[in-house]
């Protein structure tokens, strides 16, 4: 279409271009590389699901559900969350259904950051939180988990403290680096905060993906941060579902209520037969329990392959990134090297560079693991060349 009539429009958003997942998974494409770039599963769901899904539709689950979500669903979600991490939320008031963790984290952000707020995010970090704080009007003040071990940095974090910090987010386990906060790093954190009146979103997308003996620690078993935060979970990443875009957020009642009043207007519900389809597969929790063991296998059958080659591998406590160090390999620029590895050695990584605000090289690459052994076993065999 001709443009040339079209007005112009100042953008909200001007730093925004393509993002490198985009630009990664268009590369490999073109050159039929094993894509690890990008975070979703090369594999389906449980069939089950699908088919509860599929009865939801057929009895009829059609039509709008109430706003806050299928209130079975948000009962399974109220019961999953106490089963595991020993926090009652009201499901009435306390829980809502989201079109995805995206969703809930932008609706967070927009029912409480005002106009020149600040928002405390730790780098690396996933790419939507900034452009929410923006579009918020909002400034995001950047602290860096601490380079190599990626742990929070609490005194660093202490000093990016201001009067005008509004909230701060974390997310664990980690995208992208597959660590996962401790409980005395959770504790920690509720000393900072304690004389404070910043509010917390913890992104726990990744909640069911910790690996050896691990726990998760949810901000759900700590009372005191939980009482100021406001936890974001997708079933996308735990029932392997990206496309579905269902996710919740559980917030005390006085969060939840203005987290509500932002989502009303926004996506208003989110569509019927998939939450009445998850409510009815939460009734099991072996898919979500035994998903730990399932991804820590993957993990481990990933890391034994690349152990043969010169990328020294990084720990990886949860999530379904691994990420390497490959400057035993190569002094390139982490774009330039992951474009090299796409074109040259057929396998599609994601620059640790693209998860910070502004140039940060560390030499460090992620590659997701989520994928078929038939996936995985490929990527190795061209990595074997490193
Ligand atoms: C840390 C983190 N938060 C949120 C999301 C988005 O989840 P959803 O697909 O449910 O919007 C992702 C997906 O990659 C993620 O890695």
């Amino acid at each position: 279409m001709s443009t040339h009539l079209t007005p112009h429009i100042e953008s909200r958003l001007p730093q925004v271009g393509t993002t490198i997942f985009t630009v990664m998974s268009a590369l490999a494409q073109q050159h039929g590389a094993v894509n690890l770039g990008q975070g979703f599963p090369d594999f389906d769901c449980d069939p089950r699901l699908i088919d509860l899904v599929n009865q939801a539709m057929h009895k009829g689950l059609n039509q709008y559900p109430p706003m806050a979500g299928a209130t079975v669903l948000r009962e399974a979600i109220a019961r999953k969350m106490e089963s595991l991490y020993g926090r009652a939320y009201d499901a009435g008031s306390e829980v809502t259904v989201t079109a995805g963790a995206t969703q809930a984290i932008l609706t967070a952000i927009l029912a409480i950051v005002h106009p020149g707020d600040e928002v405390i995010m730790l780098d690396p970090a996933y790419d939507s939180y900034e452009p929410n704080i923006v579009l918020a009007g909002g400034r995001a003040v950047h602290v860096p988990l601490t380079p190599g071990s990626f742990r929070p940095d609490f005194v660093a974090i202490s000093a990016a403290l201001s009067p005008r910090t509004r909230a701060l987010i974390v997310n664990t386990p980690h995208n992208p680096s597959g660590t996962a906060w401790t409980a005395q790093e959770m504790q920690q954190l509720a000393q900072l905060l304690r004389p404070t009146q910043v509010l917390l979103i913890s992104d726990e997308v990744y909640e069911h993906m910790v690996y050896d003996g691990r726990r998760h620690e949810s901000v759900a078993r700590n009372a005191e941060l939980a009482a100021r935060t406001f936890i974001v979970s997708s079933f996308g990443k735990t029932f392997h579902v990206t496309g579905w875009k269902v996710g919740y957020v559980a917030a005390p009642r006085p969060l939840t209520d203005e987290f509500r009043k932002v989502h009303q207007f926004n996506v208003f519900t989110v569509n019927t037969p998939m939450q009445h389809g998850l409510a009815a597969y939460l009734e099991d929790p072996a898919p979500y329990l035994g998903l730990s063991a399932f991804y820590e296998a993957k993990r481990n059958h990933f890391r034994a392959g690349l152990e043969a080659t010169r990328l020294r591998l990084l720990p990886c406590e949860g999530s379904y990134f691994q990420c390497v160090d490959y400057s035993a390999i190569s002094d390139l620029d982490e774009n330039a090297f992951c474009r090299w590895l796409t074109t040259e050695i057929g396998v599609a990584a994601i620059p640790l560079a693209a998860f910070y605000p502004g140039p940060f090289e560390q030499g460090i690459v992620r590659f997701c693991f989520a994928k078929t052994a038939a996936t995985l076993d490929e990527a190795l065999s061209r990595l074997a060349r490193l």
